[in-house]
């Protein structure tokens, strides 16, 4: 397959450290060495598919050689140069532009990061100024949600609401709070007649209440929560949200580093429900995770703020790789390809035979729920269908359908036993019905064997 030799590999591997690291999850790890459209290949020559476009975000697949030519070019004409204020490179300055004509109605502004936790925390910190270069200095809290995955710098870890990756970090930062997600299969109404959609926005007027909205700077919040398990909002949740954070004079951020650039069916999700936030966060499928990219698209009010700041209080935010010119050129490139290849259209109906695949193991003893949009899906396993009781964490249930699925075939992973799909755009009907019998399978396996 390849020259190198896995024992070899393994040994330069005890030098590095690996996101997420535990010795615990690393005892075999699998060496991928080549990828051609939606499959990757291992060292050892087994092909999978990809479910998940590796981290959510290879929307046009594999082994895309006209990235490459993109990148060789730009490389070889000027591979990196600063973008700092009183600089312009043309590749940043094109795909700002383009992201304008992209995004929803007001939002016409890029700033470039190289990520999408750091594009939280710049929208996090750009909401602050925003409120700051009016007056309303107390206007400082973020609230995010249950459930949500925002990254794990600072800022974003505290905005992050899966507890699991706060301990050990003296996280805790003041000034972060955490409210419901609306997320149906769990919702219990106990006292209330409300609706999962309703409640939850009402757990975010109610703190906003709480609180006292002049101590408020933003909500932020994932079109569809997708680290957590692919949890899809009913649709009257993101308008409520649109309306109570305009009532109250509260930035709406939305996280589209999962559900940007086609994901569900859309350039940028929030579309799928009709509104507009203040702040667009984006990452991972701006360039298909062929170059580190992402940003914050901000709207004309929060531009002309930035604009209009004296010298001594601007916006003084930056970092190195901020417009860098390769992961722009490759990211124009990107789009071309969506857009030429229809793969927003094909996400939806590739989507529908995913979901629609999917709901054929309803009849599996131990499967719970069914969701999804788009190419964005979930099964989530539980011990008990009738009470909706999950298994034991230390059973590992979901750990080991992944585990089982990468035994007969197929790549992807899991938050806790939910069991997540986001297969890149180009998958074709036959690798999609694939997946799901794989899928099929390891849920019996492991939950029935
Ligand atoms: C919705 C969302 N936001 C932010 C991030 C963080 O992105 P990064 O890992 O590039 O910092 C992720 C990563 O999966 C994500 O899913």
């Amino acid at each position: 397959m390849t020259d190198w030799d896995r024992d070899q590999v393994l040994q330069d591997d005890t030098f590095l450290i690996h996101p997420l690291q535990h010795p615990q999850d690393h005892s075999n790890p699998v060496i991928y060495v080549k990828g051609e459209g939606s499959t990757v290949t291992d060292i050892e020559g087994n092909t999978y598919i990809d479910g998940l476009s590796s981290l959510w975000n290879v929307h046009v697949g594999h082994g895309r050689r006209e990235l490459g030519e993109v990148a060789a070019r730009q490389i070889s004409e000027l591979g990196y140069f600063s973008c700092y204020a009183g600089v312009t490179l043309i590749p940043a300055a094109q795909l700002a532009r383009r992201l304008s004509e992209l995004a929803p109605g007001h939002l016409n502004y890029t700033f470039f990061t190289s990520g999408g936790a750091v594009s939280n925390d710049s929208a996090i910190k750009t909401a602050r100024f925003y409120w700051q270069a009016q007056g309303k200095t107390k206007k400082v809290k973020i609230i995010s949600r249950d459930h949500a995955y925002h990254g794990v710098t600072m800022g974003a870890m505290n905005a992050t609401g899966i507890s699991s990756y706060w301990p050990g970090f003296a996280s805790n930062l003041p000034d972060f709070l955490h409210v419901d997600a609306p997320y149906p299969y769990h919702y219990n109404p106990q006292d209330t007649d409300m609706e999962c959609g309703e409640a939850a926005a009402k757990s975010l007027e109610d703190a906003i209440l709480r609180e006292g909205a002049d101590t408020v700077a933003a909500f932020i919040g994932e079109p569809i929560q997708g680290a957590a398990g692919v949890i899809v909002p009913p649709d009257d949740y993101w308008p409520r949200v649109r309306d109570i954070c305009s009532k109250y004079e509260i930035l709406l951020i939305n996280d589209e580093v999962i559900t940007g650039f086609g994901r569900i069916g859309h350039w940028f999700g929030i579309s799928q429900w009709g509104i507009e936030p203040d702040i667009i966060t984006f990452a991972k499928g701006v360039t298909s995770g062929y170059m580190p990219l992402g940003g914050i698209i901000v709207s004309d009010a929060i531009h002309a703020c930035i604009q209009q700041a004296p010298p001594d209080k601007k916006w003084n935010h930056s970092f190195t790789y901020s417009g860098h010119p390769t992961c722009c050129a490759v990211a124009l490139k990107n789009i071309e390809i969506i857009e030429q290849e229809g793969l927003i259209e094909r996400s939806l109906v590739m989507g529908d035979r995913l979901l629609t695949g999917l709901h054929r193991l309803a009849n599996l003893e131990h499967v719970g729920d069914i969701r999804g949009m788009g190419l964005m899906a979930a099964v989530e396993v539980v011990k008990d269908r009738e009470t909706r009781t999950p298994y034991e964490a230390s059973e590992k249930i979901g750990a080991r359908i992944v585990e089982e699925m990468l035994r007969l075939g197929v790549y992807t992973r899991c938050r806790g036993d939910s069991i997540n799909f986001a297969p890149p755009l180009v998958i074709s009907a036959d690798q999609i019905d694939r997946m799901v019998e794989v899928a099929r399978e390891a849920i019996t396996t492991v939950t029935e064997g």
